[in-house]
């Protein structure tokens, strides 16, 4: 089967096509036929740094990269019940992503729903996840609140943007003017440019913040959340000093590694069914072009999400 692989760490050259032999199945696991891949920043930071591809995918070279997919079952293990063959599917395998065929457990696997293309599926799992472990689960995000949504207009925050508003929230969503009518065409109530305004002049008893910035934004939002008032950030990096300020004002500042359950996988998948949130896909690339995908993605300017299609 067609696979890009990575023998080791670096630059978009070291993603590299290879025919390989077809994943054997394990207990538990289904064989997804792959029809597209989501692209996530984490891909980019996995790919060109030796650390963090160990600590991710273990010594072994070559491994394959690639987090969101969606696909059709064409193959399952015997103890597996809860698909059959022909299911269309959607959900986050560690890493093997960017293959023809994907074993896979299934505890981040669900049916896509009709309503839905395998583009918008495969553009959800890694950014819904998030969004959805920060809103509901630690954010407990409810009717009335204020919310902030740092970068709005990416992967996560478009997301965000939709559950808060779902949630009840009153949404404030920061990117720059490029992308103010993306954001607000999500439902944000309000658009912050965070090329001419800063957001810490202008907000104030802010209840909910989604950081997926970290730096200087994630310090600033301490001054705009009200006492007993949660940030969570989705950057586990340099967070010390946020958090010291964050303590001091009596604000929970909370580092965010999403996990993913296939109980959160199928409140996302309904709330796909119901149109109540959905991924936006802006740019396809075909299999042959990975690298520029990688690329697009490291820009950091990409809008909602990106697929790589087979
Ligand atoms: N911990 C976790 O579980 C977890 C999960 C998923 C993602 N992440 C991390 O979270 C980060 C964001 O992921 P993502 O997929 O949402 O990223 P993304 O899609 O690449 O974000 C791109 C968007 O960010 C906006 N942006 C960039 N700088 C900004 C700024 N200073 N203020 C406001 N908006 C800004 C850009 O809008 P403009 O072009 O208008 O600036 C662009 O639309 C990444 O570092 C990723 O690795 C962590």
């Amino acid at each position: 089967m067609k696979a890009i692989v990575l023998n080791e760490a670096g630059g978009i050259d070291k993603l590299t096509y290879q025919d390989i032999e077809k994943p054997i199945l394990k207990s538990g696991e289904i064989l997804v036929k792959v029809k597209d891949i989501g692209m996530n920043p984490m891909d980019v930071h996995i790919r060109s740094n030796e650390q963090i591809l160990t600590m991710f995918m273990g010594s072994d070279r070559p491994v394959i990269l690639g987090w969101d997919i969606s696909g059709d079952v064409v193959e399952k293990a015997d103890d597996v019940t809860d698909f059959k063959i022909g299911d269309a599917v959607f959900g986050a395998t560690m890493g093997k992503g960017y293959a023809e065929y994907v074993a896979t457990k299934t505890d981040r696997f669900v049916r896509k729903p009709a309503n839905i293309t395998y583009q918008e599926a495969a553009a959800l799992p890694v950014v819904g996840i998030t969004a959805w472990e920060a809103l509901v689960v630690l954010g407990k995000v409810k009717k009335g609140d204020k919310v902030l949504i740092h970068a709005g207009s990416g992967g996560v925050g478009h997301i965000a943007i939709q559950l808060a508003k779902h949630l009840g929230a009153k949404v404030i969503a920061t990117s720059s003017a490029k992308n103010r009518d993306f954001i607000l065409s999500l439902g944000a109530d309000q658009h912050i440019d965070y090329t001419t305004e800063n957001f810490y002049e202008v907000l104030s008893d802010i209840d909910f913040v989604l950081d997926p910035l970290g730096g200087e934004t994630r310090i600033q939002s301490v001054d705009v959340v009200k006492k007993g008032g949660i940030i969570v950030s989705i950057v586990p990096l340099n967070f010390e000093e946020a958090q010291k300020n964050a303590q001091e004002k009596g604000i929970n500042l909370i580092i965010l590694r999403g996990q993913g359950n296939k109980e959160e996988m199928e409140s996302l998948a309904g709330l796909l069914s119901k149109g109540i949130i959905k991924p936006h896909v802006t740019a396809v690339y075909p299999f042959a072009q990975m690298k520029e995908a990688h690329l697009a993605i490291e820009s950091k300017r990409t809008v909602g999400k990106i697929v790589v299609e087979l």
